[in-house]
């Protein structure tokens, strides 16, 4: 029995929807189990510019801090996609939240259920056995570098910059985790170009001589993006900076049939943000039709990194797996073959996980 108060940050978008059924299921654990969970709630992104001005208002930041974890939803609004002026923007919420509660490791699993085998656009036979888990850096690089305009404006440019330190932290954090896994980890990099990345594989390779029982392997980002497609099944633990990780991420979430299952954790200094990969889909915000197994999943993620609550975390893994053999299905993982009653919506889906735990 534990006491725990968790932060729920819906965002935009979708994110209201899902995060709502995120915390039903903590709920529901927190009944099951004896512990007490207390909540609270705080604005980010376009939903607290408009109600503040600000993407991230000082009075959220406070209360990550002093929270135990954080449920997150999603950013963004497409009123800014096609601006490029504009001076406040909801990502900036977003990357400002990460730098101050030191959120440098982001944890992304790429794991098919097996009964969505046939959700993805790449072939049973190549999908089967993936399992993977990304750890993308999340602080730093060309994300966080300066950036400006030169040349009265025609000219501009994003600086991307690593420290030692930067690197040797997540990449301590990857290898631990090949540890407990399959002991395989993969370093993406661009080092052939690019000296952060030369910096990143040197600290790398010093890294691995205190991992020796981890089989460590390099490659260039590019071909990285090629064999994720061609051979899934052989990558483990991969490590890589963030824009990179941002992209092979995105890249990756097609193995596991859709944006909609991804969970991801983000965690550092302090405070953890549980989220999923997806962004705030505006174009299904308000439908009822979004996926809350991402929400779900990030709600697992929540219990068992911080609060080391195993057991918990599995009963909600097993329930969504559970509910796919079941046959129910949102939208965007159903498939020719799924009865139309057994396609759900939201909260639909939401109650048939908390049956199952
Ligand atoms: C992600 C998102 C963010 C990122 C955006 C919304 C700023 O794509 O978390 O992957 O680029 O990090
Ligand atoms: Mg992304």
């Amino acid at each position: 029995m534990a006491k725990k108060n968790i932060l729920i940050v819906p965002g935009d978008g979708i994110g209201q929807e899902v995060t709502a059924v995120g915390k039903l299921v903590l709920d529901k654990i927190a009944a099951k189990f004896g512990h007490e969970f207390t909540y609270d709630e705080a604005l980010i992104g376009h939903v607290a510019i408009e109600a503040t001005g600000n993407p991230l208002p000082d009075e959220t930041l406070v209360k990550m801090k002093a929270s135990d974890a954080v449920l997150f939803g999603a950013v963004g609004h497409p009123k800014y996609d096609n601006d490029p002026t504009a001076k406040v923007r909801p990502e900036q919420g977003l990357l400002k939240m990460r730098k101050e509660l030191g959120l440098y490791a982001n944890l992304r699993p790429i794991k098919l259920f097996d009964e969505l085998l046939s959700a993805s656009s790449i072939k049973p036979e190549i999908l089967k056995g993936a399992d993977i888990l990304f750890f993308r850096e999340l602080t730093g690089d060309i994300y966080f570098g300066e950036k400006g305009r030169k040349n009265n404006g025609d000219t501009a440019f994003d600086v991307a910059e690593y420290s030692r330190f930067e690197v040797e932290r997540i990449g301590r954090k990857a290898f631990e985790a090949a540890r407990t896994r399959r002991k395989k980890l993969c370093s993406v990099d661009k080092a052939n170009v690019l000296e952060t990345s030369r910096l990143w594989r040197e600290v790398i390779q010093k890294l691995a001589l205190e991992y020796p029982d981890v089989e460590i392997e390099y490659q260039f980002v590019d071909a990285l993006a090629m064999m994720l497609i061609k051979n899934p099944a052989r990558f483990d633990v991969v490590v890589t900076a963030n824009l990179f990780g941002d992209i092979l991420t995105d890249e990756a979430s097609q193995i596991a049939g859709s944006m909609g299952m991804l969970a991801s954790a983000s965690i550092g200094d302090g405070t953890g943000v549980y989220e999923p990969i997806h962004g705030s889909a505006h174009d299904i915000t308000g439908k009822g039709v979004a996926n809350p197994l991402a929400s779900i999943l990030s709600a697992a993620l929540l219990l068992d990194i911080s609060f080391g609550m195993k057991a918990e975390s599995e009963l909600v893994i097993n329930a969504v797996d559970q509910v796919l053999k079941e046959g129910y299905r949102t939208r965007d993982i159903a498939d020719a073959t799924t009865p139309a009653d057994k396609i759900l919506g939201t909260e639909a889906m939401g109650n048939e996980v908390l049956k199952f735990i």
